[in-house]
């Protein structure tokens, strides 16, 4: 039976695209990005791009995916016939792939510190040592990373509607409360106002060339553009709904987390005499130290992990779904063996990444470690190289009729937006990532 699914409701898919994008990269990556690179004006560039660079690509990739209603790389066979920009689903596929090997392996460590958080032993402990033992466990880094890929694939396998949506219409309300409880507890430390500060009051002296770049990174990762995941989940939606207003809800919704993130983590920080600029281990090791200090921490810190863990899941949803529906095809009937046959191949991809920080850390591919040299792959070439092609599709290739057509369903007209959209897609858009692309890989 050939059967293309749809979500059930408008509500469905911009839980499910907000889940995609709001992940780790939000949660764990923003606030060390922008504790290392002066707070408040690292926020405020990453808003503007996510608005005027980000936000018109994830625009681009909802209006491929809807108007073909085909997976990442039939949905470019359709709209370019007899062409290669296919090529770009395909590569999508590919760094899908890689991306999920190295991000299940920190899913991974948030089920260890979990786990742990259950039975206690995190408390009063040698946070950073704590983390360094963790990631160089081999049976433990892999047997959760293990665990990760199931949960994922136990849900992408129910499909759109039984699987994904109905994860995350719990998933990402229970996220949302949990971090308003969390803000509410890091307001009310004494000393919190510093932490606010240094994340809401820019210091424009502090800005360089570095940190836009860096920003307009941030800006990709957490909106999940540029390997065709949103072209994925946006050709499961309805004719009828908007997709300008979904994409905003999403950029919105994302942005909103980073601040919470931000709100949550700052104040903390600063209240307990930490530092902002610690780098990666910024959540991994500070938070769980913070928490400790804190009447009722432990509750505190169990929470945090819940949320960071529902945040990873659902991003890992998505990136987990644009490999099946490829191998797919509609037929729903099969969908079930490919999630398990892909997913499992993705972990067994992913091992020697969770090894890197222990067993086989002296292993370097281009002189990084395996899981920085994946992320680096994915993060520095892959998205920024997809999202410039996607721009440049959507821009120069599609014709113009159809890409207006298309952004006016489920509106009374786009007005003066359109041309602002379509400009940066055309312009902002392309030159922006070509610059941060080859700054990225050294030759700015
Ligand atoms: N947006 C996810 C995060 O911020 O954690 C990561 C991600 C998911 C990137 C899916 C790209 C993607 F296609």
């Amino acid at each position: 039976m050939k059967t293309h699914e749809q979500w059930t409701s408008k509500l469905g898919f911009i839980l499910a695209a907000a889940g995609s994008a709001i992940g780790l990269g939000a949660i764990w990556k923003f606030p060390y990005m922008a504790g290392t690179n002066g707070g408040a004006i690292f926020f405020l560039l990453f808003i503007l791009l996510t608005l005027f660079v980000g936000a018109p690509i994830l625009i681009a990739e909802f209006l491929i995916g809807r108007n073909s209603q085909k997976d990442a790389i039939r949905a470019y066979q359709k709209l370019a016939p007899g062409t290669k920009w296919h090529y770009i689903g395909g590569a999508g596929v590919v760094f899908s792939f890689i991306l999920l090997s190295f991000y299940s392996v920190v899913g991974g460590w948030i089920l260890s510190y979990l786990g742990r958080s259950i039975t206690g032993s995190l408390s009063n402990a040698n946070y950073g040592e704590l983390f360094n033992e963790i990631i160089a466990n081999p049976v433990e880094v892999v047997l959760c990373q293990f665990i990760f890929m199931i949960m994922t694939i136990m849900v992408v396998k129910g499909g759109v509607q039984k699987g994904i949506e109905r994860a995350s219409k719990y998933m990402m309300p229970a996220l949302f409360l949990l971090f308003i409880i969390l803000a509410i507890r890091s307001l009310t430390l004494e000393g919190a106002g510093a932490g606010i500060e240094f994340l809401l009051k820019p210091d424009f002296s502090a800005m360089t060339a570095e940190t836009v770049l860096l920003a307009l990174g941030q800006a990709f990762f957490t909106l999940s553009v540029g390997i065709s995941v949103m072209v994925t989940y946006a050709s499961y939606l309805s004719k009828s709904e908007n997709i300008v207003k979904s994409a905003f809800s999403v950029a919105g919704l994302n942005i909103l987390i980073c601040f919470l993130a931000g709100i949550v983590i700052f104040p903390a920080v600063f209240a307990l005499g930490f530092e902002p600029g610690q780098g990666p281990g910024l959540v991994f090791v500070v938070l769980p130290a913070v928490f400790n200090e804190m009447a009722f921490g432990s509750v505190f810190l169990f929470i945090f992990l819940v949320l960071l863990l529902f945040a990873t899941l659902t991003s890992a949803f998505s990136i987990l779904e644009i490999v099946v529906a490829v191998l797919v095809k509609d037929e729903k009937e099969k969908r079930s063996k490919l999630a398990w046959i892909s997913g499992l191949l993705i972990f067994i991809v992913g091992v020697p990444s969770a090894l890197s920080f222990g067993v086989l850390s002296e292993v370097q591919v281009f002189g990084k470690s395996v899981f920085d040299a994946a992320d680096f792959l994915v993060s520095n070439l892959g998205l920024p190289l997809g999202a410039l092609f996607i721009s440049v599709f959507v821009g120069y290739r599609l014709p113009r009729k159809l890409v207006k057509e298309e952004l006016s369903l489920g509106t009374n007209g786009l007005g003066f937006f359109y041309d602002i959209w379509y400009f940066s897609i055309r312009f902002v858009a392309p030159i922006a990532i070509t610059v941060v692309f080859l700054q990225s890989i050294g030759l700015l």
